[in-house]
């Protein structure tokens, strides 16, 4: 007998231009294109195991060995569906193609680093999810990883970032239906090696604003939120691509940090208003402007998502001083432990 089983694993992407609104809340169409920048390391990955089996009576899913609710009609639920519809077109159309898709589903899935603390481990988790089922069912051998980012944007909108390597865009489209609203490769890794990030890891805790219930809130209530859709990021993902694509560090740098503060103002501009920065935080900022103030240009950037912890992209040549720095005046860091913890780039474990 067969075992129809298929594991992938998919990494974190830490947005440069953010990703925040919905302008259609079922398909998960956002406000805004965005970009990232996916991580290449093993800290921060989902693995997911689908198997498919007669036997089976429901799809169930464990979340590092927790079952899940998959709740009718719900994300990971409409993901499921549409891989299973699309493994029913492949086999309607091909008899040779074992018919698995009225098998149940049981789906595995661990994170290697916190869950829901701004470390967008919702990103990693559905790429991981549907690349495991797409592989399962044979889809990936049919499907781009752009169309597969179609289904994983449903699972959760960043997440569809998370299956393509190097620097990838998310274009917000224009259609109803959403069949424009996917991800595209802006350069692969390899078209700027020296780009590293530093992930330091504020607080683990789960974050106290779900990224859903505050982007609904920012959407009713942010003039500012209108003023950035239509007037800042449609120039910014124009500048930010050109940037990449010349490796121009200084100007990708710059709009890193200020995407940063104006989704967090957009945040503070939400009516009741969202911190997800804390004084630490707020601390990193000032660490890295003072320090890109004191070598006379932009050596590092700051990026923050929907929580307290930092992100700095920073070149392999200052990886070293940047780490030092941060490890000067937070101490804690080496020990890897809350309020502060440091890890991520491989260099790091090199200093
Ligand atoms: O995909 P979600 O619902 O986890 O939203 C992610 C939103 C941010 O991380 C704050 C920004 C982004 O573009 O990733």
């Amino acid at each position: 007998m067969s075992l129809y089983q298929a594991t992938a694993s998919a990494p974190v992407n830490i947005a440069c231009i953010k990703y925040w609104g919905k302008r259609d809340t079922a398909l998960i169409l956002p406000t805004n294109s965005s970009l990232s920048v996916t991580l290449d390391q093993d800290h921060l990955r989902s693995t997911t195991t689908s198997r498919a089996d007669a036997s089976f009576t429901k799809d169930t899913l464990w979340l590092n060995g927790k079952e899940e609710v998959i709740k009718p009609g719900g994300r990971t639920a409409v993901c499921i569906e549409e891989l299973r519809r699309l493994r029913k077109v492949a086999e309607d159309a091909n008899s040779n193609e074992p018919k698995i898709s009225s098998f149940k589903l049981h789906i595995a899935s661990y994170n290697n680093f916190p869950t829901a603390a701004g470390l967008a481990s919702s990103a990693a988790g559905f790429a991981a999810l549907v690349s495991s089922i797409a592989q399962l069912y044979s889809l990936d051998k049919v499907l781009s990883a752009s169309q597969l980012s179609l289904i994983a944007r449903q699972g959760s909108g960043s997440a569809c970032r998370s299956l393509m390597g190097g620097f990838v865009a998310w274009q917000a489209g224009q259609l109803a239906d959403g069949s424009d609203s996917l991800a595209v490769q802006v350069a692969p890794r390899e078209h700027w090696p020296e780009m590293h990030a530093l992930i330091c890891v504020v607080s683990d805790a789960k974050k106290g604003t779900s990224s859903t219930s505050g982007m609904q809130r920012t959407v009713e209530t942010s003039p500012l939120l209108q003023h950035r859709i239509n007037h800042v990021v449609p120039q910014r993902m124009k500048d930010i691509t050109a940037a990449i694509q010349a490796r121009d560090f200084p100007t990708f740098a710059r709009l890193t940090m200020q995407d940063s503060n104006q989704f967090h103002a957009v945040c503070l501009d939400t009516e009741p208003p969202i911190f997800y920065m804390n004084d630490v935080s707020r601390a990193l900022v000032q660490l890295v402007v003072e320090y890109n103030r004191a070598a006379g240009e932009v050596r590092a950037a700051y990026t923050y998502d929907a929580g307290p912890n930092c992100v700095i992209y920073v070149l392999q040549k200052h990886v070293k001083e940047i780490a030092n720095l941060v490890v000067r005046f937070f101490p804690l860091a080496e020990t890897f432990k809350d309020p502060f913890a440091l890890f991520a780039s491989e260099k790091i474990g090199e200093l």
